[in-house]
């Protein structure tokens, strides 16, 4: 199963970009940029990745992200993090940048999305990769912070399908951002949010009722609420879950305990994602085999994950007729 998996077609729908800064690449790009990192060695920033929740985490992270300053800088990681998708077979990807990261360290937003977005070019040129960019906002922030950022995609629109909502969940509810979301709908972007990982399952209907989004990313919290996991099996909600991230970040204490594939056999669709591969252990096939290892599913079960992805993605409807051609290929 495990050659199976490997080379299954994949479609990721939840990604920060910041997240695939692998150790080396930090160490490469700080002696590029002569900054002094606060670690003295890989294995001791690989030490340092023991996190006990989110805002444990969220601190390390953002000191990572401290690294990138020049558009090379970004297209770099993207790239690196291209490479790992072609040795996944990961066909498609919609990948998060975190804007307001890199702005108020004096980056400007130009800089980030441009070098984030010529590597994603090349790869739909140079590997057959397709992709998507959705651009976060900091949740921890204040609206009035996401309103600038909002205003600064403008010039980009062509490059961003999407906004989403990331950072600490917990005392940020979705309601915050509310009329930056409705300014970002009326101006055509689609919407996401990272809902239910820490927060409880009132941030999800929040996140379905005034943010208008279209899918929930993480969501899993959703089973403390029967009506609403209802709800999300009727209206084909997807949730974009992320499985060695929630073990990682204590949301469950052991995969046994995860509840994505109860949840796939109820018929929601709900897909499988890495988010913060270079801090949490693994890309697409380390989360689909750890979900495997803990919950041993059939090779159509496996493959219903991507047929959700495909179904749950942005993009056209020809793309995805594409899409499930190449999966179903596979299979047969
Ligand atoms: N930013 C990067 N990864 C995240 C996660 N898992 N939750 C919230 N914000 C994030
Ligand atoms: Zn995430």
């Amino acid at each position: 199963m495990k050659e199976f998996i490997q080379s299954l077609p994949k479609v990721e729908l939840h990604l920060h970009i910041e997240g695939t800064l692998e150790p080396e690449l930090m160490f490469k790009l700080a002696e590029r940029n002569k900054l002094t990192l606060p670690f003295a060695s890989i294995s001791e920033v690989r030490n340092a990745y023991n996190f006990h929740n989110l805002q444990s985490f969220l601190d390390i992270y953002y000191q990572g992200a401290e690294v990138l300053l020049h558009e090379q800088d970004f297209f770099d990681l993207t790239w690196a993090y291209l490479l790992r998708c072609r040795e996944d077979n990961v066909i498609h990807t919609e990948v998060f940048f975190d804007p307001q990261t890199h702005t108020v360290r004096g980056i400007s937003f130009d800089v980030v999305v441009n070098g984030i977005h010529r590597a994603l070019c090349k790869a739909e040129k140079e590997l057959n990769i397709t992709s998507q960019l959705i651009m976060c906002f900091l949740r921890h922030l204040d609206e009035e912070a996401a309103f600038e950022t909002l205003a600064s995609a403008q010039h980009h629109k062509d490059k961003i399908i999407g906004v989403g909502l990331d950072s600490s969940e917990l005392g940020h509810p979705p309601e915050k951002f509310e009329r930056v979301f409705k300014l970002a709908l009326e101006q055509g972007f689609l919407t996401v949010a990272h809902a239910g990982e820490e927060g409880p399952a009132s941030n999800i209907h929040e996140a379905l009722e005034l943010l208008k989004i279209t899918r929930v990313d993480h969501g899993v919290r959703c089973s403390e609420d029967e009506m609403l996991v209802e709800h999300l099996i009727d209206k084909r909600i997807p949730l974009t879950v992320c499985p060695l991230s929630n073990i990682k970040l204590k949301v469950f204490q052991e995969m046994s305990e995860h509840n994505i594939v109860n949840l796939m056999r109820k018929g929601l669709c709900v897909t499988i994602n890495s988010d913060d591969p270079a801090y949490f252990g693994g890309y697409m096939t380390d989360n689909f085999l750890a979900v495997h290892d803990a919950h041993p599913m059939t090779s159509a079960e496996l493959a219903q994950f991507t047929f959700n992805a495909i179904e749950a993605s942005f993009i056209s409807e020809q793309a995805k007729t594409k899409l499930r051609a190449m999966t179903q290929d596979y299979l047969s």
